[in-house]
């Protein structure tokens, strides 16, 4: 039996996500938080003919400890998006603690969960959540995600419209780092099959596929930012996470987390500098067992990527832990 939960359920990306965890034959219970909205979400979705039961909840009377309780997998989408001037830190004051809230639920009600967050700034809110699960004494590295394949979806679908590929998921790109702006690092030289991009045409690719989001914010005009894409690729990812714990092998998707509790990962956070840091993760029953070294391969011209990287998510990582060792 697999209980699914998204906490901000009823959100742009919040909605569209539950739609499809609720199409996937391999959920039996999908549990919908938020501050606002589920039970029309969860009456909506619970007319759709799969198996998994669909149950809404919000704050009032216990609804963490309701929708919480029993879990196995935790989305967490909730929190204020982007509009047009905005960086992702922006959204920090906001943003930090509402995932520290909702983390502090999963350690009274749902410890063992897997947990994904997909709130922005990635780069400090999982950070966060590791400080809030250690402090609470059930921090389990294997499980903690932050979900980063929105950015290999983007550069899947901006090479193969580069090089002439009709389908875009045939491609393998690693893409590492962090997620946001110049933390973003697409690893092209590492694509498998491997691709031929035009030299002339390479910084304005990775220039795409590490400020993407900012082409949706600006396409939305105010409306906030990418929810369809991002439900997709937070679909994606939490699908494969169900699938490896059921013992499917060899799942292998990049994504955000706590290096040094990874099997491989120390070495990776060695070279980094950095224990947050986003690698290909080879996924199984106890979550990530393996954070495999995309880095040491990265050529001169990816090297440099990476120090800029280096630097930026250094400061958006410290930030998130200070904000739980020393609240504001
Ligand atoms: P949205 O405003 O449409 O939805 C957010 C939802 O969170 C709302 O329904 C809101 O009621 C809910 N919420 C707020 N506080 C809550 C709380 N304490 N508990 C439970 N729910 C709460 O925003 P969105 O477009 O869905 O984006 C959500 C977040 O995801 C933003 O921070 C955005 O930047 C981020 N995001 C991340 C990625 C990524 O690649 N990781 C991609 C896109 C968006
Ligand atoms: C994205 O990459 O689309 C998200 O992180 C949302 C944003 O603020 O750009």
């Amino acid at each position: 039996m697999v209980k699914a939960v998204v906490a901000g359920a009823a959100g742009g990306i919040g909605q569209p996500l539950s739609l499809l965890l609720k199409g996937c034959p391999l959920i039996d219970e999908l549990s919908l938080y938020d501050v606002v909205n589920t039970p029309g979400v969860a009456a909506d979705l619970s007319h759709i003919s799969s198996p998994a039961v669909v149950t809404g909840y919000l704050p009032k009377d216990d609804g963490i400890k309701h929708a919480f309780t029993g879990a196995d997998i935790i989305v967490i989408p909730a929190g204020i998006p982007r509009k047009p001037g905005m960086t992702r830190d922006d959204l920090f004051k906001i943003n930090a603690g509402i995932v520290q809230t909702l983390v502090e639920g999963i350690v009274q009600y749902a410890p063992k969960a897997f947990i994904l967050i997909i709130s922005n700034p990635v780069n400090s809110t999982v950070p966060i959540a590791a400080e809030v699960l250690k402090r609470g004494g059930v921090f389990d590295p294997k499980k903690l995600f932050g979900v980063t394949t929105l950015d290999v979806v983007r550069a899947e679908t901006f090479v193969a419209s580069l090089v002439g590929e009709k389908d875009p998921s045939k491609t393998t790109i690693p893409v590492i780092g962090g997620h946001s702006g110049e933390t973003i690092v697409p690893l092209f030289s590492q694509a498998k099959p491997s691709v031929e991009i035009p030299a002339d045409k390479l910084d304005a690719l990775v220039n795409r596929v590490q400020f993407g989001g900012d082409e949706v914010v600006k396409a939305k005009d105010g409306a906030g930012s990418a929810t369809l894409s991002m439900a997709y690729a937070g679909f994606r990812f939490a699908e494969k996470v169900i699938k490896a714990v059921k013992g499917e092998k060899g799942i292998v998707e990049p994504s955000f987390v706590y290096l040094p509790g990874v099997s491989g990962g120390d070495a990776i956070a060695k070279v980094t500098g950095l224990d947050f840091f986003s690698v290909p993760i080879e996924l199984g029953p106890n979550g990530a067992e393996k954070a495999i070294d995309v880095v040491s391969g990265a050529n001169d011209y990816e090297k440099k990527l990476l120090e800029a990287c280096y630097s930026g998510l250094k400061g958006n990582v410290s930030k998130g832990i200070e904000f739980v060792q020393n609240p504001p």
